[in-house]
């Protein structure tokens, strides 16, 4: 308990570096990006667009030059077939050989930021809810079914799970049908024990679909909708993006939340600015930006190769908040809350802080005996060392990440957004208002 308290804090100082680091490298990006997008709203002023509500610096219809310029090299190969094929491939792995990844605590750690994420939300809906309540859910790009359990413990009643892997999907599936047997096995044996969530299953490409048509009832109205560490793929395209936010926003109920996980472009392109060429990372992962033009990112399309040590292998998209909070508001999508991963952590590691033992979210420094270091440990754990020289010397071991492991979970951030009022106005049309 001590040692994580000591962990936490160390964590935190170190994050407090890197985070006024980035904080400067921000500041300059964010005029860069900025910048780039009053030139693009120049450009646009006599461009028709499609959608007269959509934000005049969102309209980029193929009709601008560095829009269109971007779009092109991803048109070459379709990039969602690639993103499906690299998922489906991935070799299904049990725990013990998740248990031997290198960057295993750093994939316990995502998951831990998922689980508080998830409660943090789900808990603001059920303030608002009579007990026993039903409560419905959108994972929107499920995978394999990570968040299974998650949904589980949070009590849910109906869940459906969208997905472009089919292979992915069935995996999902699958694993649903052996925690509902192993539920129904307890059930039987106990009989106030509860049945779990029922749930559908749905093979589709979340940013081209409308997927409110292939619920089983496509009259059904959600609480929540999740969607982790994917929401990045829809920002090859304008019209990707607004499918996406649409299946949210037309999913959720006035006062439902949608909660995700995403990179954060101003740390991605302040790393790519940093670095020579257009490659950087670890010996974990790496980023590989494909434009050449490294001061103005395009909103949409601006595409990198990321790979993580045997999880990841697809291009990606930058998704640059700004443009992102436009365009949900107008699907009726209010911004709650923007937090990068460190942040979210410092808010939550006192609540949380049984759960990131129970989840094994960190590393032991220094090693038990029978559990060497994952990281190198010349390399890896500087911050580990400088932090206990400060400690008392009964506080032997504390709990961290690895800097390399570190380096990837510190580029992501968590969003939430709640769905607003919708009144119809004399045209027949949505318009959306603040609660
Ligand atoms: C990094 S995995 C995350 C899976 C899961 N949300 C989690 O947190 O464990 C990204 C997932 O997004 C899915 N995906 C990517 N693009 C998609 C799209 N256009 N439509 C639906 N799913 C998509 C992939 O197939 C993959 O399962």
């Amino acid at each position: 308990m001590s040692a994580l308290h000591v962990e936490n804090k160390t964590e935190t100082e170190e994050k407090k570096q890197s985070a006024s680091e980035i904080a400067k490298t921000e500041i300059s990006k964010c005029t860069n990006v900025e910048s780039s997008r009053k030139r693009k709203h120049d450009a646009e002023e006599d461009v028709t667009v499609a959608s007269t509500s959509v934000p005049s610096d969102l309209t980029m219809s193929g009709s601008t030059k560095k829009y269109k310029d971007a779009t092109d090299i991803n048109r070459v190969i379709d990039n969602t077939t690639l993103v499906a094929d690299h998922y489906n491939s991935l070799e299904e792995k049990d725990l013990s050989q998740r248990n031997q990844s290198r960057i295993v605590y750093m994939r316990n750690f995502n998951n831990w930021i998922k689980s508080m994420l998830i409660n943090e939300y789900i808990g603001k809906i059920r303030q608002g809810k009579s007990f026993g309540a039903s409560l419905r859910v959108l994972d929107m790009c499920c995978g394999k079914g990570g968040d299974l359990l998650k949904w589980k413990k949070a009590n849910i009643s109906h869940l459906i799970c969208a997905d472009i892997a089919q292979v992915s999907l069935e995996q999902c599936q699958q694993r649903y049908n052996d925690i509902l047997n192993k539920n129904k096995d307890r059930g039987s044996k106990d009989r106030g024990f509860a049945p779990i969530f029922t749930a559908e299953f749905i093979t589709a490409d979340c940013t081209k679909v409308r997927l409110r048509e292939k619920f089983a009832d496509p009259s059904m109205q959600l609480d929540f909708v999740s969607c982790q560490f994917a929401f990045h793929y829809s920002f090859e395209s304008l019209s990707q993006a607004e499918c996406m936010l649409q299946n949210a926003s037309e999913s959720l109920k006035p006062g439902g939340y949608f909660v995700g996980t995403i990179p954060d472009a101003y740390d991605l392109v302040s790393r790519w600015q940093k670095c020579d060429g257009n490659k950087f990372g670890n010996d974990v992962y790496s980023v590989e930006f494909i434009s050449e033009d490294k001061t103005k990112p395009a909103l949409f399309g601006e595409k990198y190769n990321f790979h993580l040590d045997g999880v990841v292998d697809c291009p990606e998209f930058l998704v640059y908040l700004p443009t992102l909070c436009k365009l949900a508001l107008k699907h009726g999508l209010e911004l709650v809350a923007f937090e990068r991963f460190e942040e979210f952590y410092k808010r939550f590691k006192d609540e949380g802080r049984s759960l990131l033992g129970n989840m094994q979210a960190l590393e032991t420094y220094p090693p038990y005996h029978e559990s060497p270091l994952l990281g190198d440990s010349e390399r890896d754990y500087h911050h580990a060392i400088e932090y206990m020289q400060n400690l008392p010397a009964n506080h032997r071991k504390i709990g961290t990440l690895s800097q390399s492991e570190w380096e990837v979970t510190s580029l992501y951030a968590v969003f939430s957004f709640r769905k607003m009022k919708t009144i119809w106005n004399s045209e027949g049309k949505p318009e959306y208002v603040k609660f």
